[in-house]
């Protein structure tokens, strides 16, 4: 395991032994989701790789298939076109995974996507679209893949993210999506245990991948306030270690995988960051950068990166 990331509550009767397992992964195309998708098959898993974007999809299945041989393990991946905000395109990409190779183990609810604005510039579309894939979707990809992880007495994995816990301007509906991921998981980890079921969180800080450079790319505000902020919570991880931590706290079944590792100490002092006073800093700040990110975002033109997909017809 990277010496930056971290993943809690091992499992001594797994390891990191994924060999074998089926994982499906959401939003599997491109960043933390692709990534991950190339350890685990590394790792001997075989992976249903879900999501939009379907060439890149059917790209990557191939590449684990090299990967997979290369690392001494029998090739069998699948991909799955579904929309996490469709529970029709979700359920066929569920039953499908399971026909083409055989059960459940693992449920990774990865796919997600951030608005770039404020409240008052970005359209409540664009808001309300945010919350939709990465909060509406986590719980339309567990609710379909429960009752096969259940059989398989597995893991389900929810993506949230370091604003589960945390409050930046221009990230009012990704926070809550993410905290609203977090809630969820939470619960579901004491609804299924007794079925022998784990449930874990992962929540990365900045991780250096097209959701970030791109609206990095779009908006200077948004990389220098990034640049200003104290420790862990301004610090970029790489995709590859990020992934690394997933694939270990999969491999664990961890209850929570924070990437850097260093987080746990920020989620410990949420109510220290979330207090009036910590907030006199992060006002003075805003009064300022606020009123140029939404410059920035009106002069833009768009409320999602360039790369985002799924969201063509919501403009700032
Ligand atoms: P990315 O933009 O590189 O990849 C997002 C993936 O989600 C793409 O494969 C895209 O096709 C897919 N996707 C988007 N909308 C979808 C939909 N409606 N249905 C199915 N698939 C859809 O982003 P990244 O960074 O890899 O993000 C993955 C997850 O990690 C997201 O939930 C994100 O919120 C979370 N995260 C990312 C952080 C970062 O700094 N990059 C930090 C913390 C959490």
């Amino acid at each position: 395991m990277s010496n930056q990331c971290a993943s809690s509550g091992y499992d001594p009767t797994m390891g990191r032994n994924v060999n074998g397992k089926v994982v499906l992964i959401t939003g599997a195309a491109r960043g933390i989701g692709a990534q991950t998708a190339r350890v685990l098959a590394e790792r001997g898993a075989r992976v249903s790789l879900v999501g939009l974007e379907p060439e890149r999809l059917e790209a990557l299945a191939g590449e684990l298939d090299g990967i997979s041989r290369a690392a001494g393990h029998r090739p069998k991946h699948a991909w799955f076109t579904a929309d996490v905000t469709d529970q029709e395109a979700v359920d066929a990409a569920v039953q499908g995974t399971v026909d083409a190779l055989g059960r459940i183990d693992v449920v990774v609810a990865n796919a997600g996507i951030a608005n770039n604005g404020t409240v008052a510039v970005n359209p409540p579309d664009a808001l309300v679209r945010t919350v939709d894939v990465n909060l509406n979707g986590v719980i339309r990809t567990v609710s379909a893949a429960l009752p096969h992880v259940v059989d398989a007495r597995g893991y389900v994995l929810v993506v949230a993210s370091l604003a589960s816990f945390t409050a930046l301007p221009g990230m009012a509906a990704y926070c809550a999506s993410k905290a609203g991921a977090e809630a969820f998981a939470n619960v579901l980890r004491l609804e299924v245990a007794h079925k022998g079921v784990k449930v874990g969180s992962a929540h990365p800080s900045w991780i250096d991948t097209d959701l970030v450079r791109d609206i990095g790319e779009d908006l200077s505000i948004f990389e220098e306030v990034r640049r200003r902020l104290p420790g862990p919570l301004g610090s970029t991880t790489s995709v590859e270690e990020c992934a690394d931590a997933l694939a270990d706290g999969i491999a664990r079944r961890s209850r929570r995988i924070y990437v850097p590792g260093s987080l746990v100490a920020v989620q410990n002092l949420r109510t220290v960051i979330n207090n009036p006073l910590t907030e006199i800093g992060i006002l003075r700040q805003a009064a300022k950068s606020v009123p140029r990110l939404e410059d920035e975002v009106r002069r833009v033109g768009r409320a999602f990166g360039r790369r985002t997909v799924g969201t063509d017809d919501r403009a700032a």
